[in-house]
Order: C-alpha cells, then sequence, then structure tokens
C-alpha cells in the first residue's frame, strides 16, 4: 500500500510517501530562518509559508520515492514488499493508495493547510484518507522501516526497527508542545497518565535559549553549551521531585534560570563561562524532572499490576536528539530491565511526514479512514486517547 502522508502541524512542511511502513521518501521543508527573526513560531506566518510550499514538497516526495523505487528495482532481490514495488514503473499521486494527514495538535493555521490539501488529493484521486494525532506520530517514528543502502547500493530491505513489539509499552513524549507519559495497550491505544501542568520541556529549552539571546529554536545550542558547563553551579531545584503525581511542570524551573540570569547581568550580558554553566544547570534539573517521572511511572504501573509491566520505554519528540537525555533514561530504566528505543535517524526525531505515514499504515490496517472526507476538520488541542 502506498501512503503519501502531510505533516503541516508547526514550522516544518513535510511530505512522505512509504509503501506500508517502510519509508521511499521523507522531504521536510524547514521555516526555522523565517520564524527566527520572531524568536518563535508565528502561525500565520507558518501559514503562508506551508501554502507558498506544499505543491513543490509534494512533488519532491513524489520523486524521491522514484528514485528510491529505480534504486531497489536495480539491487533489490525479490521479496514480498519489493516485488510490489517492482511493479511500479513511475508512481505518480494517481498511484497512491492512501492519503495521511496531520489534523491536530499544533497551530491551527498551520494545521488547516496539510489538512485542506490532503482533503483535495483524497477527493481528486478517489482514494481513503487518514487522520492522524501528530503525537502519535511521534510514538510510531519508532515503528518506521527503511531500505538500507548498503556499500551505496540497495541490497537487502533491513528493519531498522531492531526490536519486537510486546504490549504494554511506555512512551515518553517530549516536544516543543508537549510533554507526557504515554501507556500503549495496543496498536492505536493510548492512556496518558502524566502531562505538563504548564510550559513543555522543549519550550523551557527554547526559552532559556532566548534569555541567552540564543535564537531559535535553541534546544540543540543549548545542550551544545551545557556541555562545557557545570550542572551544579546554579542549584536550580528539580521540578515536582517531592509529588507522587505523574505530570510535569517546567515554568518554575525557567522562573528560576530567569531570576539567576538578572542576578548576573540585568542587561543580559553575559560571559562565556556563565552561560555554559546556565545551560548545564538548567538542563540537569529538566532531565532530572523527565527521568523522576518517568521512574515513577514504572514504579506505579508495576505496583498496579504485572499485566501493565512494560519492558520497553519508547522515545518521541523533537527533544529526544538531546544525548544527556537518552543518557540518564537507558540508566533509570536499567534496573527495571526496560530498553529505551527512540528513533536512529535524526530526521525522525523532530517533525517529519514520514512519522505519520508510518501511524497511518497501521490505521489503514485497521480500517481507520475518514467517514466523511469533506468534514475532516483540524483539531489543535488533540490529544491521544482510547
Ligand atoms: O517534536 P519537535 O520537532 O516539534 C514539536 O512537535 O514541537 O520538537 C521541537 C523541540 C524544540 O523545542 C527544540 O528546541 C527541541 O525540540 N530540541 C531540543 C534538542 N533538539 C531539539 N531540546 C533539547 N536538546 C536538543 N538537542
Ligand atoms: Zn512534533
Amino acid at each position: 500500500m502506498f501512503i503519501l502522508a502531510i505533516d503541516t502541524s508547526c514550522d516544518e512542511t513535510s511530505v512522505a510517501i512509504t509503501w506500508n511502513d517502510v519509508i521511499l521518501s521523507n522531504v521536510l521543508s524547514s521555516q526555522v530562518e523565517l520564524h527566527k527573526k520572531y524568536g518563535g513560531v508565528v502561525p500565520m506566518v507558518a501559514m503562508r509559508a506551508h501554502k507558498e510550499r506544499i505543491d513543490a514538497v509534494i512533488a519532491e516526495a513524489i520523486k524521491r520515492a522514484n528514485s528510491q523505487i529505480t534504486k531497489s528495482q536495480k539491487s533489490l532481490k525479490h521479496r514480498n514488499i519489493e516485488n510490489l514495488i517492482l511493479k511500479i514503473e513511475n508512481l505518480s499521486l494517481r498511484d497512491v493508495d492512501v492519503f495521511a494527514v496531520t489534523y491536530g495538535p499544533g497551530l491551527a493555521p498551520a494545521l488547516e493547510v496539510g489538512v485542506a490539501k490532503a482533503k483535495e488529493l483524497a477527493k481528486k484521486y478517489n482514494k481513503p484518507l487518514v487522520a492522524v494525532d501528530h503525537m502519535e506520530g511521534h510514538i510510531y517514528a519508532n515503528f518506521v522501516r527503511k531500505l538500507k543502502a548498503q556499500s551505496s547500493k540497495l541490497k537487502s530491505l533491513e528493519s531498522n526497527k531492531s526490536w519486537d513489539v510486546t504490549f504494554p509499552l511506555l512512551c515518553l513524549l517530549v516536544s516543543g508542545n508537549h510533554t507526557e507519559i504515554v501507556l500503549m495497550s495496543g496498536h492505536g491505544k493510548y492512556k496518558i497518565l502524566g502531562e505538563t501542568m504548564d510550559d513543555a520541556c522543549g519550550e523551557a529549552f527554547d526559552k532559556v535559549g532566548r534569555m541567552l539571546s540564543l535564537g531559535y529554536p535553541a534546544g540543540p545550542l543549548v545542550e551544545q553549551l551545557a556541555k562545557e558547563g557545570d550542572p551544579f553551579k546554579y542549584p536550580f531545584p528539580v521540578p515536582l521531585a517531592k509529588s507522587k503525581e505523574l505530570d510535569f511542570s517546567y515554568s518554575g524551573l525557567k522562573t528560576s534560570v530567569l531570576y539567576s540570569l538578572q542576578k548576573i547581568s540585568s542587561k543580559g550580558q553575559f560571559t562565556k563561562k556563565q552561560m555554559c554553566d546556565a545551560c548545564a544547570s538548567f538542563q540537569r534539573a529538566a532531565v532530572e524532572h523527565l527521568v523522576q517521572k518517568t521512574t515513577l511511572a514504572v514504579k506505579s504501573l508495576q505496583a498496579k499490576s504485572y499485566k501493565l509491566k512494560a519492558t520497553r520505554l519508547l522515545l518521541g519528540g523533537g527533544v529526544v536528539a538531546n544525548k544527556l537525555v537518552r543518557f540518564e533514561l537507558r540508566k533509570a530504566m536499567k534496573p527495571f530491565g526496560i530498553s529505551v528505543i527512540y528513533p536512529t535517524d535524526g530526521k525522525l526525531i523532530g517533525d517529519n511526514a514520514a512519522m505519520i505515514a508510518v501511524a497511518a499504515s497501521y490505521k489503514a490496517k485497521r480500517k481507520e479512514f475518514v467517514k466523511n472526507i469533506v468534514k475532516l476538520e483540524r483539531a489543535p488541542g488533540l490529544r491521544l486517547s482510547r
């Protein structure tokens, strides 16, 4: 089944083509440069840019999928899925079996562009449409398979999903707008165990970066500076450390950083050392907050029932690019026998449409299509459920 998925939930115009859960193309057109001067994403600017770029990104996704298919035809051995790909001469929009789109959560005007385009394509080509939750996409970035190149030739279909799926799975989603612990009891079955009550973790990284005039998005730069800093220079407390609840809160930590920086310099002028120490101290507390709440979730699930005992923690969302996040979570999960899984390909960690296509492939298998395509609307405040 060829799937074409669109994600325009924030500031990336992304279109991907997959054969079920195998990526053939995953095109991203980033708007970072457009939003940089505002210090964050401006919804109407994002909408305009999505509108301007969407058709070209779709065309590029088709083009790259075709070149991937041509490569496969030359070098892949005959096996189930390859056989089906091999039959295609020149993939066009007409050959797409299922269209898919992120319909929430995200910025309303930005989501609108992708939703409208997906509806238009599904109607024009008379094909089913799957509506995907963006956060579900971040989970399914861990279920992606790729056609792997070996010594510049595609030799075999190798899975980069090197883990066996046994439910329940525990998921920690950490992005610019979300910080949540989700229990996944089966494909498409989610229960949010805890979520942020105010700022998201990625948002806190971005705001601290802004205090230090690092530009946008600042997450990767904060991580970079933190490497040379002292994580205990500023004793920022770990949020909600004494609470037994599984919710997160990043706004107090962000304010502590602000006050400390104001004490150092009212004009916002800092030495490199001061910046590095502030980043390292903030990052220590921010990551420890993720670790503490995830550990608490594991303990409380185990105490309730052995049936809730997860053996894997799936990570998703842009902040998972952070090496300390992965390292500390792996360390904390080890005593519980829980292995930590995250997308190995950096492009699948942040926003991208391939993760939406893969989530859609599982939904399509369950025949979860949009019943009335004309009536599908963006859902900016969508939450994982069921
Ligand atoms: O998932 P994502 O690409 O978009 C949303 O759905 O929000 O996440 C973007 C967030 C931004 O806040 C960005 O600063 C953060 O992920 N981020 C990082 C790192 N790389 C990206 N935060 C900390 N460390 C990083 N290395
Ligand atoms: Zn995202």
